[in-house]
């Protein structure tokens, strides 16, 4: 089997990006992470990777004159890893529409809420203000849309009486650790693929 290789986006944290990569760890996960790029070079998440001896580069936004720049030169990064597949885990940046097209089909990103509910930020207070009974995380595929893109996987989790945002975002945080790996592997299995705004998915026996 070939393990097809994966670039991921980051710009703060990590730990979406460290369970991906400890789960592509695993015997039989059809993927590699090969490389980590943020666009902050303060990116906590980069020295995890570095500690788990993958790639790390930060392509900070301020050494580019404008927005296109920056975005080839992240466009560049992740050719020169040889990525077939592109995760974006908690990449806090508006793509432009070239970038999103570049990767059509293949760019996936993590978000923290049941779309099509509550697309943008601070999803977990929104959800918490709403008083749904039910919040969680979604993979989909990047579009131009944010946040609208088809979805492949999502995962539920309750919010309960007494929740802040906080308690929320850890609850969901911790369903996303367990959401990712498993909708990245169905994508690298070709499991699911995107057709315009549609996922298609495909079942082997
Ligand atoms: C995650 O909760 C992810 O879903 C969210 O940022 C967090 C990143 O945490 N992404 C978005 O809000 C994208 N709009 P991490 O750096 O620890 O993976």
């Amino acid at each position: 089997m070939t393990r097809k290789r994966v670039a991921v986006l980051i710009s703060g944290r990590g730990s979406n990006m460290a369970a991906l990569v400890e789960a592509a760890r695993a015997p039989g996960f059809p993927g590699e992470i090969v490389a980590v790029m943020s666009d902050r070079a303060d990116a906590a998440g980069l020295e995890t990777a570095r500690a788990e001896r993958i790639a790390a580069v930060a392509v900070p936004r301020k050494d580019f004159s404008d927005k296109a720049a920056h975005e080839a030169a992240m466009i560049a990064a992740i050719e020169a890893s040889g990525a077939d597949l592109v995760c974006l885990a908690g990449y806090m940046r508006l793509l432009t529409a070239g970038f999103v097209d570049h990767f059509a089909g293949r760019m996936i990103n993590i978000h923290p809420s049941l779309l099509p509910l509550f697309p943008g930020l601070d999803t977990h207070r929104r959800a918490i203000e709403a008083g749904v009974r039910i919040h969680g995380a979604t993979v989909h595929f990047v579009t131009f849309e944010m946040d609208g893109g088809p979805i492949i996987a999502q995962a539920a989790v309750p919010v309960e009486p007494d929740d802040t945002p906080d308690s929320l975002s850890a609850r969901v945080l911790a369903a996303e650790h367990r959401l990712y790996p498993q909708a990245l592997a169905m994508v690298l299995r070709g499991e699911v693929a995107m057709d315009g705004s549609r996922a298609v998915f495909s079942t082997r026996s």
